[in-house]
């Protein structure tokens, strides 16, 4: 039987990445985005590649949360079950806070944390219907501190989302009669759209299809948290952890 999964914001990215190298895997997908001509062009591609593979597309923005369980149902049954859902939709707009961008700020919390506790709460009711699955959150290095400039806001959700995890994974570890696992992925610097324009990172960011290897290994290591690539992002969040905030604010 093929693992079946479901990844959001899968029309770019590490989302349409990892669907990429999930399907060599052997899985079977549920992909979903805002942008379907995307995902019709990703399905396109990998069945060229994995014609035995099932991959189903479908329309979908996180913010309508609503709709985020409907999906999750469509997809579950199209799939005949679900194994593993990626919570990966993820939009990286902010600024300051005080300085005027409180819509861009609300959006990316929306997005990042409102959206993505819909989508861990969907998820979360078929695991539990089914006594068993994998809910994979992608969190990011930055959520290990407070972060200053646009960052403000992303970073305080990607905290959010891997405290919600931790919370799920403490809820899931008391009850033997369930077997899900919850795996909080932070990935440090990988070339995607969010960071196409972003110059200064360059030194420390790896292409798409190597970033997305490392987070594909420590999805199906089934980990409870890694940082990916591990190097030099294990070390680098040791730094960024315990270091005074005066010496990670020069780190962004
Ligand atoms: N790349 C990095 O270095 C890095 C580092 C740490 C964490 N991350 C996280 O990794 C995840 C993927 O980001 P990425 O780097 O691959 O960026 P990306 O290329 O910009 O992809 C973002 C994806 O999220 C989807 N999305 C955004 N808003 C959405 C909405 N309202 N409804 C549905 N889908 C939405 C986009 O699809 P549509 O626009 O088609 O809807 C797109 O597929 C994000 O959660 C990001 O925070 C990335």
């Amino acid at each position: 039987m093929p693992t079946r999964a479901i990844i959001t914001g899968a029309s770019s990215g590490l989302g349409a990445e990892m669907a990429r190298q999930f399907a060599a895997k052997g899985h079977d997908l549920g992909l979903t985005a805002r942008r379907t001509d995307r995902l019709e062009q990703l399905r396109e591609e990998i069945l060229a590649a994995h014609p035995d593979r099932t991959i189903l597309v479908r329309a979908l923005d996180v913010t309508d949360n609503d709709d985020v369980f409907t999906a999750t149902t469509e997809l579950t049954d199209g799939l005949g079950g679900l194994d593993r859902f990626i919570v990966n939709a993820g939009l990286g707009k902010g600024a300051p806070i005080g300085t005027g961008r409180f819509d861009a700020n609300r959006e990316t919390a929306m997005t990042n944390f409102v959206a993505a506790l819909a989508q861990m709460e969907a998820a979360m009711q078929v695991f539990r219907e089914q006594k068993t699955g994998h809910l994979v959150v992608i969190s990011s290095v930055s959520a290990l501190r407070g972060m200053r400039r646009a960052m403000t806001t992303y970073a305080a959700t990607k905290a959010g989302v891997a405290a919600l995890a931790e919370g799920i994974r403490s809820e899931v570890m008391g009850r033997p009669e369930l077997s899900i696992d919850v795996s909080t992925i932070y990935p440090g610097y990988i070339r995607s759209e969010m960071n196409e324009k972003v110059e200064q990172e360059q030194k420390m960011m790896v292409d798409t299809q190597t970033g997305v290897r490392a987070m594909v290994a420590a999805i199906e290591a089934r980990k409870a948290k890694a940082l990916v690539p591990p190097w030099p992002w294990v070390p680098i969040g040791e730094v960024i952890k315990h270091a005074p905030l005066s010496v990670v604010r020069r780190l962004t």
